[in-house]
């Protein structure tokens, strides 16, 4: 029986595999083990193994072990159609070993049986009605990141026979049709021990056909979308951007910092206290409708609060600002405000920060926000914040500024500018 390396070589003689790509390959054909995961990074040739080892199997190994094998190829790539032909192209020895030739193809379309050993390759897109209804000794899951959870259900229950043999392998990014940032296969490669599978990651940084490719990602993937697209790692949780580019993108607007007005405007502002390594920052908001906010002013300072303090006041002052919302912490910021006549709420953040934060992220995700294209520092810390950051004080104050508690914040009544 030829190794999987060795097989490789005579279907695609016009390529030379590179040590990563067979030990992926050796890994997927061990028989010892039941269920694999391989989480690569795009281009890493994840079809074009699927397809080699779904051949490997029904050729080589069939053939050895003398009695006929079913294997289940799922992919949500067409692309694996030509995989596997191309191998047919290479070499000519296969077709004649067919018990249906192809007629546009060298192999005919979803299934190819080979007369001598009968064992059978069964190709399928990823949609329930083509994946029920087989039965297969060999499962392999191609891009198993875009594979809906319910499809990978019905996969696994066409396994039988003495082998069930799982081979799942994709790229951990999120998938584009789900609302959620996860799928079940980023949890398999999250926690692969629970769900029973063995896995290993491979970056395709390490395969020189990409080279060009990897100067282009540079420029387009952030530290998090690298990691999972080119690295073949997820993101954790801590690790994940709390609020999505796009999300973003979605919510600034070319437009001036002033205030709209009309019914039931008001305007709110947020102050997140500094301290040895942020800045005290202020954000004013106006709230158009109980779901609708403009963001009007964002700055900060550093230093003592005798040096700025006047400077906020004068900003609230302008904005006529009618509700203040400003972190309880630490406490010796406590009194200043009120110097002014002002009367904060003051919000503990050890309490409220998850809920403020959460807020903030519905918002944006709602695209609920109008952030002027010119503040530019807040909008900076946004595409960068994640959750647990110690600067990330333009955000939390915006987040203290749309805060709404479970008991609504009523304007003061009684406000008495003396300044
Ligand atoms: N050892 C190699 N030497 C040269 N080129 C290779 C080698 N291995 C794979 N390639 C090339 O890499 C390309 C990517 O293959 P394939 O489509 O299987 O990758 P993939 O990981 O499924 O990509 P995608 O993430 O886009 O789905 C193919 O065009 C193939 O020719
Ligand atoms: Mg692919």
């Amino acid at each position: 029986m030829k190794g999987i390396v060795e097989y490789f070589r005579t279907k695609r003689p016009d390529l030379t595999l590179i040590p990563e790509q067979e030990e992926l390959l050796k890994d997927l054909v061990n028989v010892e083990i039941q269920k694999v995961a391989e989480s690569c990074g795009r281009g890493f040739s994840k079809t074009l193994c699927s397809a080699l080892v779904a051949l490997w199997f029904a050729d080589e190994y069939s053939t050895e072990i003398g009695r006929p094998l079913e294997i289940l190829l799922i992919s949500h790539q067409q692309k694996i159609y030509d995989r596997i032909d191309e191998f047919f192209l290479k070499d000519k020895s296969l077709r004649p070993r067919l018990r249906v030739k192809g007629i546009n193809y060298e192999i005919p379309r979803e299934k190819f049986q080979f007369t001598d050993n009968l064992s059978i390759v069964t190709t399928c897109l990823a949609t329930s009605k083509k994946v029920r209804g087989n039965r297969c000794d060999i499962l392999i899951i191609d891009e198993a990141q875009d594979v809906p959870e319910h499809i990978y259900k019905v996969a696994l229950g066409c396994l039988t026979g003495d082998i069930c043999k799982v081979i799942i392998i994709g790229t951990p990014r999120p998938s584009e049709t789900s609302k959620s940032s996860r799928n079940w296969f980023i949890e398999i490669v999250d926690c692969p021990d629970k769900y029973g599978y063995k896995l290993k990651q491979w970056s395709s940084s390490v395969c020189w056909w990409n080279a060009k490719a990897l100067i282009e990602w540079k420029q387009i993937y952030n530290e998090e979308e690298w990691a999972s697209e080119v690295d073949g790692v997820p993101s954790t949780k801590e690790q994940r951007m709390m609020f999505p580019r796009k999300h973003i993108d979605a919510s600034i607007f070319d437009t001036e910092c002033i205030r709209e007005g009309g019914v039931g405007s008001t305007i709110e502002a947020g102050i997140d206290w500094g301290g040895v390594e942020c800045k005290t920052c202020l954000t004013v908001i106006e709230r158009l409708s109980p779901s609708k906010y403009k963001v009007l002013w964002s700055s900060g300072w550093k230093g003592a609060i005798e040096a700025y303090i006047d400077e906020l006041v004068k900003i609230l002052q302008n904005f006529k600002v009618d509700l203040i919302k400003a972190d309880s912490r630490p406490p010796e910021f406590k009194g200043w405000l009120e110097k002014y006549g002002y009367k904060p709420f003051y919000i503990d953040g050890v309490y409220n920060k998850e809920q403020e934060l959460s807020q903030l992220q519905k918002r944006i995700r709602e695209h609920s926000l109008i952030i002027p294209e010119c503040l530019v520092p807040l909008i900076k810390q946004l595409c960068v914040y994640k959750k647990g950051m110690r600067t990330g004080d333009f955000v939390d104050s915006l987040a203290l500024a749309v805060y709404q508690p479970v008991t609504p914040l009523k304007k003061p009544r009684e406000v008495i500018i003396i300044v």
